[in-house]
């Protein structure tokens, strides 16, 4: 079976551009492939962040990942700093990774420029690789993401080929070691739609944990009543019917997508549905619709947040198997760049 690895960073809470973009098609993929899923803890401490509320969110995310769909019986569902082969394995690659990739990083020219260059943790810079880590330890063939994720795993796949050219091989087999590819080189595997949700309040922006405004994300634990505001208050526009392909109007074009995923119906469907219908017969009609596909989900998060033995016994099970599979790795690494094995 191949293998599949994705990841969420546990900041805030998760929304639906996070659900539609990631974690649906884990649920999809969990019975074709070999499957982990990890609740990034160690990236989302990249930026500023409140102790408790970390400690909060990870389990959240965890718990949201089962209310999704996860099966803990197929899946290994883990938590990033438990398997410590994470923060190993990025320093070694660290070290043979060029400053100027990072710098050249999308994310990491945003989010430093809205901090302050010269003030972000180095942890910014370099989180790029902590991601290369999480995927080239399990082999991983796919990796479920959203859009804005594509740039950081074609850096993966950088590092990974500069990994095998430079200690793989037989330089390797000298050392003892099996010859070959120290790395597979991973993929990234992206939705036809909902690869990119945008903002509710722009539909030029993308849907994200970090926007100032929560009016402009759909959280998935979001009560109804919530839901119901956010979309009669989303941003729209003076035309008449909804489009999907008209570059004037990205916020028709967004929650068409958004409904064509959460009701299961086609595009094409969806764009004759609505074809006639003003924004004041579309909207309480897509709330309905996104109300309906989480409510499931939102019940099924309760029952698992009742039982918190429940969550930690899944999360250590998880542990155990990702461990093991990124130890093996990582004893690959460590004999490849000629480090002294410990008896
Ligand atoms: P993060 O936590 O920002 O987002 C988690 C996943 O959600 C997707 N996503 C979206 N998809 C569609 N529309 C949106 N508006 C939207 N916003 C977010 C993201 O593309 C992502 O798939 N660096 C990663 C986490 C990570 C990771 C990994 C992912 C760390 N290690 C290894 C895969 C493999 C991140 O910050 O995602």
């Amino acid at each position: 079976k191949q293998r599949v690895l994705s990841g969420v960073q546990p900041t805030g809470t998760l929304h639906l551009g996070n659900y539609l973009g990631a974690i649906r098609n884990w649920v999809k993929m969990q019975e074709l492939y070999d499957t982990f899923f990890c609740v990034v803890d160690l990236h989302a401490i990249t930026l500023p962040h409140e102790p408790r509320d970390l400690l909060e969110a990870t389990r959240k995310s965890a718990a949201l990942y089962i209310a999704s769909g996860i099966n803990p019986d197929n899946a290994s569902i883990f938590v990033q700093s438990h398997v410590t082969a994470h923060a190993e394995l990025a320093w070694l690659l660290q070290c043979y990774t060029p400053i100027g990739w990072l710098r050249r990083m999308i994310q990491f020219k945003e989010k430093s420029a809205s901090q302050g260059a010269e003030e972000v943790g180095a942890g910014l810079l370099t989180y790029p690789v902590l991601m290369a880590a999480d995927i080239l330890l399990y082999g991983t063939d796919l990796v479920p993401v959203g859009a804005d994720q594509k740039q950081h795993i074609e850096l993966a796949r950088d590092i990974a080929e500069r990994f095998n050219a430079k200690f793989g091989g037989k330089k390797w087999k000298k050392l003892g070691g099996r010859g070959g590819r120290l790395f597979k080189i991973p993929e990234a595997f992206m939705p036809p739609t909902g690869a990119r949700v945008m903002s509710l309040t722009d539909g030029t922006k993308k849907m994200s944990k970090s926007a100032e405004s929560d009016a402009s994300r759909i959280n998935l634990l979001d009560p109804p009543d919530v839901l119901y505001g956010k979309i009669k208050r989303a941003k729209t526009d003076a035309f008449v019917g909804l489009e999907y392909d008209n570059p004037d109007r990205p916020e028709a074009a967004n929650l068409l997508a958004i409904y064509s995923l959460v009701t299961g119906k086609s595009t094409e469907d969806c764009v004759s549905e609505t074809a006639q219908m003003s924004w004041g017969d579309f909207k309480p009609m897509l709330a309905d619709a996104v109300i309906a596909h989480l409510e499931p989900l939102q019940q099924r998060y309760s029952s698992i947040m009742e039982d918190e033995g429940y969550l930690d016994s899944i999360l250590a099970q998880g542990a155990d198997k990702a461990e093991e599979a990124a130890g093996r790795t990582l004893d690959n690494v460590r004999q490849a760049m000629g480090f002294v094995p410990r008896r």
